[in-house]
């Protein structure tokens, strides 16, 4: 079964996922909190009806370890941290339809229900396991309370995942060599009874669930290998006073892992936005009951937008408690890819990250970060962060390309035509153009393609800044002035779809433009119709949209930064030499890369440079050019292989790599990409390939170029 494209008749819930209540917000988390935004925004700019929710993650060890630390309770301490996300979110334009929490009473009646059902429909069941206890504290230390080594793949872990090595989720007792993350004391293995869920009977709607899913590839690729190797039951209980209660008897006083009622808390927070506006303007079972749509039985239309690290939460434990209970499934999982610095990931507890606070504090405005973060790489890739390379799209794309056709275009308009330029429509070309536009967006949007809505707009303006450029209404305003109105209504007429298109990735901005336009109501209402309709408003005198930012500012965000990266890279490698766990050391959440390394290369690993000289005139004979993905699908019976079509310049091109489980196969078309073009010719799987894409590394990182190199520039 496939999907009806969107926008759908269903109403649709996009949810982002839940951050722990823990610490400060760095730009790691709000890559996937802005993704959620755009994505949301861009849905209803398409006409679908659509509740955008969240809600902090309040219970489970993330927090109530860094609650004991701090020496408060773990509902004083989350409560607090709650108030300051709900407060933060909104300064980046992150506007959620209702933001709630795990523990608020919604939750909890919703979470201990659906528990319920589980336990009626005969899912769970008790069993006897081991779990970790520290004999002097007194105490079981369940999940970050403990930390070992990984049974799977050898490397430091938490009680409850293998963060700093493969990533698995970790049942209760597999960790090895358990410690206290608490006091440092050796842990023992107690046996105690918990309550399971019976997970693995789900492998086959699995299987098929994954078939149907929608989103970014690795939400679909790592599960089915997860799959394929066998699933395990899941440990549901945890030996805390801190969580919420498992319901029906419970002499252990167990509570809930927290990873029941954080997924729950999607549920909840969509029937409390429902409770706020009514049923009839939002129904929340529509979308979560199975059966409730009669045209869609399935149920409604769930995007889970979240950080690649909680896959596997998403797309096995969630949507296997979802059927298991007559629940709608997800519809798509988007999952980002981490923001690193300097390759590494960022540190919450070494200060090695770029602060949501201190990027406002800065004085920057919240659209540019959410331009930048929506738009650079796909989705699913980890973005590096640096200063130049954000100053660098703001000044070329926003600056120099958006905001200079829409300043010079408005500008010109005002100063010429009182009230704005008139024209019965515009001309067949922009119109066109406009309606390309809009085509792209609503494939940026079935594609799951953030990266792309951004395109959409800048290409749209890139074409509006030729467009100008061509037809020099300037020079004709006084020989012909009827022509010289048509051009700069048509540039209105672009400014103004540019204004509906880029909301979702810069509300504020655009909400600004509205107003220079004149335009009434407010872009946020609009549909991409609005972009068809030709300007209607009376312009005011345009300010400039965006600000340049100059190298001399660069150079001191810089510094600061630096010298912060030094310090933490320092503090690693006292820790090494500490050899101990620092539990002080993350706050867990998701998108945020926290701890986890993802420069996977391991300097071990890498080989001795070669003493094997080549002359220059070897070298000569590569024949390396620049390249642009043109095309890139599989190929039958490949599991690993793609068939690239690639612009050469001077040809097109059939090259055959090996991406596709190691990229988003979506996001390639348009990358530039370096090519052995005098490879010799091999066929692979019927499909002869005529040169050679270069990457470095088994995650076959693609060698590309930052400037203006074109297709078929040589590289020497
Ligand atoms: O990993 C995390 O940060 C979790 N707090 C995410 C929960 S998302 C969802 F399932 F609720
Ligand atoms: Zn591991």
């Amino acid at each position: 079964m496939s999907h009806d494209d969107f926008p759908t008749a269903d109403p649709a819930v996009v949810t982002c996922g839940l951050p722990y209540a823990n610490g400060d917000l760095h730009i790691g988390h709000l890559r996937t909190y802005v993704g959620g935004d755009v994505y949301s925004r861009a849905l209803e700019r398409l006409g679908q009806e659509t509740a955008f929710v969240s809600g902090s993650d309040m219970h489970g060890t993330p927090v109530a370890v860094n609650a004991e630390q701090e020496g408060v309770s773990p509902e004083a301490f989350a409560l607090d941290w709650h108030e300051r996300y709900a407060e933060t979110f909104p300064k980046f334009n992150v506007e959620f339809d209702n933001y709630g929490h795990t523990h608020d009473e919604t939750n909890t009646a919703v979470t201990q229900e659906l528990v319920r059902d589980l336990d009626e429909a005969g899912h769970l069941y008790e069993k006897e396991i081991m779990v970790a206890y520290d004999p002097v504290d007194d105490q079981y230390l369940p999940d970050r309370y403990v930390e070992g080594t990984c049974p799977y793949c050898g490397a430091h872990a938490r009680g409850d995942e293998c963060d700093e090595g493969c990533q698995r989720h970790l049942e209760p007792g597999e960790v090895e060599d358990p410690e206290s993350t608490i006091t440092g004391n050796p842990a023992e293995y107690r046996e105690r009874t918990h309550k399971f869920f019976a997970v693995s009977e789900f492998a086959d709607y699995l299987s098929d669930f994954l078939d149907r899913l929608e989103g970014t590839s690795n939400a679909r690729n790592q599960p089915r290998e997860w799959i394929e190797q066998g699933l395990q039951d899941w440990c549901i209980t945890r030996d805390m006073d801190w969580g919420i209660d498992l319901p029906g008897g419970n002499p252990q006083d167990l509570v809930l892992y927290v990873w029941v009622d954080a997924p729950i808390e999607y549920i909840s927070s969509t029937k409390q936005y429902s409770e706020r506006v009514g049923a009839d303007a939002f129904d929340w079972e529509a979308t979560w009951k199975e059966g409730a749509s009669d045209d869609h039985p399935e149920g409604g239309e769930i995007v889970h937008v979240i950080g690649r690290d909680i896959i596997q939460h998403h797309t096995i434990f969630w949507p296997a408690m979802l059927e298991a209970t007559d629940h709608a499934e997800p519809r798509a999982v988007m999952a980002s890819g981490f923001v690193t610095l300097d390759g590494k990931g960022f540190s919450t507890s070494r200060d090695r990250a770029v602060w949501a606070d201190e990027y406002l504090d800065e004085g920057f405005h919240p659209d540019p970060l959410r331009y930048y973060l929506a738009t650079n790489g796909g989705f699913q890739q980890d973005v590096d962060f640096s200063w130049e390379k954000f100053a660098e799209r703001v000044n070329t794309e926003l600056v120099g390309t958006v905001g200079n056709f829409l300043y010079r275009s408005l500008l010109f308009a005002h100063r010429n035509f009182e009230g704005g330029p008139d024209a019965d429509a515009p001309s067949d070309d922009v119109a066109a153009r406009i309606d390309e536009a809009v085509d792209d967006v609503a494939a940026a949007v079935n594609d799951y393609s953030v990266r792309a809505l951004g395109d959409a707009v800048t290409d749209l303006a890139r074409y509006g800044n030729e467009y100008i450029q061509r037809n020099e209404p300037w020079k004709l305003v006084d020989e012909a002035p009827d022509e010289a109105e048509q051009v700069i209504y048509d540039c209105v007429a672009l400014a103004k779809a540019i204004g509906v298109l880029f909301e979702p990735l810069g509300p504020e901005k655009s909400e600004r433009l509205w107003e220079q336009l004149g335009e009434p109501g407010s872009v946020h209402e609009t549909t991409v119709e609005a972009a068809r309709e030709g300007p209607a408003g009376d312009l005011s005198e345009p300010t400039e949209l965006f600000e340049q930012i100059e190298d001399e500012r660069v150079e001191a965000l810089n510094e600061k930064l630096e010298a912060r990266v030094a310090e933490a890279e320092a503090d690693d490698g006292d820790e090494e030499r500490d050899d101990g766990a620092d539990a002080t050391d993350d706050d867990g959440t998701d998108a945020n890369a926290d701890e986890a390394d993802a420069d996977d290369t391991d300097m071990t690993d890498i080989e001795p440079l070669s003493d094997d000289r080549i002359s220059f005139d070897d070298f000569q004979e590569l024949d390396i050019r620049v390249g642009r993905i043109e095309d890139a699908v599989g190929i039958d019976g490949a599991d690993e292989l793609l068939k690239l079509t690639v612009d050469l310049g001077a040809e097109t091109r059939t090259i055959v790599a090996g991406l596709k489980q190691l990229h988003d196969v979506d996001d390639l078309p348009d990358t530039k990409v370096i090519v052995l073009a005098n490879m010799e010719k091999a066929e692979l799987f019927g499909v002869e390939s005529n040169g050679m894409v270069l990457a470095a590394g088994e995650e076959a990182d693609l060698l590309t170029t930052y400037e203006g190199a074109g297709p078929g520039t040589k590289v020497k």
